[in-house]
């Protein structure tokens, strides 16, 4: 009995000190989940800056891509080549994590802005707030029929 609980109780501990091991497919969706997430938001962004949709949500907007930039260093820290991650994403990992971190502290900003300034004022830097494209031209090998 006493050992049985002992067992029981080394078991729960161990359980708790190795957490699951993400695979390297669940390493590599997740990323992949924050990206689409990130370009969701630039699309209502986009939707917002042509008119097409009124600005009443910007701010949440803003919000939600400074949250998801936040997050997109982490899911890229587990080095798992693949998807459309070039091998370069690890091997110049100071200036990519550099660069993710700039996008994550020039998003943050951007969502501060926006509770003191008009939609316009806050809107008027995205082109290098949004620098999507800086990073993918190095370190995104896109694929066919992918965008952006
Ligand atoms: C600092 C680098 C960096 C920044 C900034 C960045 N990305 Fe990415 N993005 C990547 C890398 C690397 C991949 C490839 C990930 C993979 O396939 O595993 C990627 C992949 C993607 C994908 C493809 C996801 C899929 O379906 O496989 C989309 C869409 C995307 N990014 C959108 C964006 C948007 C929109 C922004 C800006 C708001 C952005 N990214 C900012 C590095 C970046």
């Amino acid at each position: 009995m006493m050992k049985a609980s002992i067992a029981t109780a080394v078991c729960l501990v161990a359980a708790l000190c190795t957490p699951a091991q993400a695979n390297d497919e669940d390493v590599k969706e997740y990323r992949e989940h924050v990206m689409k997430s990130l370009n969701a938001q630039a699309a209502i962004l986009g939707q917002i800056v042509s008119t097409a949709v009124p600005p009443d949500n910007l701010q949440a907007h803003l919000d939600s891509i400074a949250l998801l930039a936040s997050t997109a260093l982490a899911a890229f820290e587990p080095k798992v080549p693949g998807g459309e991650a070039k091998p370069d994403v690890w091997a110049q990992w100071p200036d990519f994590s550099k660069r993710m971190r700039e996008f994550a502290d020039k998003t943050a900003a951007a969502a501060k802005l926006g509770h003191t300034a008009s939609p316009e004022e806050a809107l008027s830097n995205m082109l290098d707030v949004m620098d999507c494209k800086g990073c993918h031209e190095v370190y995104r090998n896109e694929k066919k029929g992918k965008k952006p």
